[in-house]
């Protein structure tokens, strides 16, 4: 990961001013971008049944095709903070618009059905949130899934040394500008594989596969 720009700026619009040319700023960034984002749905079993899936941080749906791919009458729940990221997902899935949900909100505080869906993703989207934010989102998602269901995530993830830099940078970045605790901001704070299946465990996943590993591009799934 690059370092952080010393700005701070609000989730939201961070992503409503770089919509455009998000899509493109991802082929550069992610190496093996197209099979990235076909992996995320591996995990997803073929269906033609319409299971419910969720997709947290959808962003411009990336990763919407692939699901389809694997599940092409699935009911996906979309769900992003970001208005400019889910016009262009929009635009672009106008044929298979009738089995999208959309919804503008953050999912941190959006409360989940129980119990209902058979998968949940979250694709480059949790490294932005420290350990506490993590654990309460991981547990409502646990509970959100049936009980075969299966979390799947993509994102970056660091060594311990670098995890500890992350979150040094953010403490320090934080106390410099000041922060607003209502306000949810753009900063990147990946941790390390170890911290992570250290969180799945605690909200009650017992399961830990990985599905995709290069630098810090990681994919895998819990249940
Ligand atoms: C890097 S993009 C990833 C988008 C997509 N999943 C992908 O892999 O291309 C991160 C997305 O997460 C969204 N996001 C970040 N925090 C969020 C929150 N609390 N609730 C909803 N969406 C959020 C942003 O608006 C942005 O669209």
């Amino acid at each position: 990961m690059s370092e952080q720009n010393l700005r701070l700026e609000e989730m939201d619009s961070f992503f409503n001013l770089r919509a455009k040319e998000y899509d493109a700023h991802m082929k550069e960034t992610i190496n093996s971008f197209e099979e990235y984002y076909n992996l995320v749905a591996e995990p997803i079993n073929y269906t033609e049944e319409p299971i419910e899936i969720l997709d947290l941080g959808c962003g411009t749906g990336l990763e919407i095709s692939a699901i389809f791919n694997k599940a092409p009458n699935a009911k996906i729940t979309c769900i992003d903070l970001s208005e400019e990221m889910l016009k262009i997902l929009q635009d672009k899935y106008t044929s298979c618009r009738k089995q999208l949900n959309i919804i503008k909100a953050s999912y941190l505080n959006y409360s989940f059905e129980k119990n209902k869906y058979q998968y949940i993703l979250g694709i480059m989207t949790m490294h932005h949130f420290l350990y506490q934010d993590k654990l309460e989102l991981y547990k409502k998602i646990k509970s959100s899934l049936r009980e075969d269901g299966k979390y799947i995530e993509g994102d970056y993830v660091v060594t311990p040394y670098h995890e500890k830099k992350w979150l040094k940078q953010r403490e320090d970045m934080l106390n410099e500008l000041g922060e607003d605790k209502l306000k949810l901001y753009h900063i990147d704070i990946p941790f390390s594989i170890k911290t992570q299946r250290r969180l799945f465990k605690e909200a009650g996943f017992n399961e830990f596969n990985l599905v995709f590993k290069q630098g810090e591009h990681y994919i895998y799934w819990v249940k």
